[in-house]
């Protein structure tokens, strides 16, 4: 499904970025995908390997996607190590959780550049590679919280937003390139970024609204982004695909 396509993930080395990187690998793509910090190093080399043990090419790049200049660079970079860019997921984010009459400027910018710039940064970059090709995939890691807004989160929830927006955008604006771009709004999914909510009366509160009952796992976010990325969803644009156990009904 994936089989021979150059796949970018940026901030891959845990979390759901993993395992959209190992699941695009497992199924015969190439995988390029960024780290931030340099205590992921270790993590993201580890990756690598892990990665390339399936048999494809693998590469982990230190990467701000909040840095333009360094998103351009990585782009360059992999389109003359890997010889061509079919698919970007654009995963990369964080949340600096406050009630607004406490968030602080420079939390709002942070918020904003690691997770909204960094999607223009890297969907400008990309797009140059895939219209020369007339082709390619761009998925966007949105929430169900850029939908639905939570108290505590008006800086998170207003960048997820805004990606749904810019995904809109993109795909009118390149549809007729046969570039695609759609956006995946997970609800409430087990990994280091959530694992707060998991304790105590916090996630009861949380799992009485999904209807499955559950969070959500790392795994299934990627089987998602592999269908975004893949020749499956070749008719597939501009849509937000929520996977939230029914959260958002
Ligand atoms: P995580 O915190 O485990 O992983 C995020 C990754 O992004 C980390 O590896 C981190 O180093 C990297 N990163 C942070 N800033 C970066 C930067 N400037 N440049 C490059 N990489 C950077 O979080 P998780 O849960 O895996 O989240 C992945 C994406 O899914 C995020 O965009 C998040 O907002 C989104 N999401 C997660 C949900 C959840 O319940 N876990 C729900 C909805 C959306």
């Amino acid at each position: 499904m994936v089989k021979d396509k150059v796949c970018i993930v940026t901030g891959a080395a845990r979390g759901i970025g993993a395992a959209i990187a190992k699941k695009l690998a497992k199924n015969g793509a190439h995988v390029a995908f960024s780290y931030v910090s340099d205590s992921s190093a270790e993590r993201a080399e580890a990756l690598q390997k892990e990665l390339e043990g399936f048999g494809i090419k693998a590469k982990a790049y230190k990467s701000n996607a909040a840095d333009f200049a360094q998103c351009e660079t990585f782009v360059n970079d992999v389109v003359n190590e890997f010889g061509k860019l079919d698919v970007c997921v654009n995963n990369a984010g964080i949340s600096i959780d406050n009630l607004l009459l406490r968030m602080t400027p420079e939390q709002w910018d942070q918020v904003m550049n690691v997770n909204l710039k960094s999607v223009y940064n890297m969907t400008k970059q990309v797009i140059k590679p895939m219209m020369k090709t007339r082709s390619g995939s761009v998925v966007n890691m949105s929430s169900i919280i850029g939908i639905r807004g939570n108290a505590g989160q008006a800086s998170y929830a207003a960048s997820k937003a805004g990606i749904i927006g810019f995904t809109k955008s993109i795909a009118l604006e390149l549809g007729s390139r046969n570039i695609r771009c759609n956006a995946i709004a997970p609800g409430f999914i087990e990994t280091d970024m959530t694992h707060y909510l998991k304790e105590g009366k916090a996630a009861d509160n949380f799992l009485k609204d999904i209807p499955m009952g559950r969070f959500g796992t790392a795994d299934e976010v990627a089987n998602l982004a592999m269908f975004l990325s893949s020749d499956l969803s070749s008719y597939i644009t501009g849509e937000v695909i929520s996977i939230c156990g029914g959260l958002s009904i």
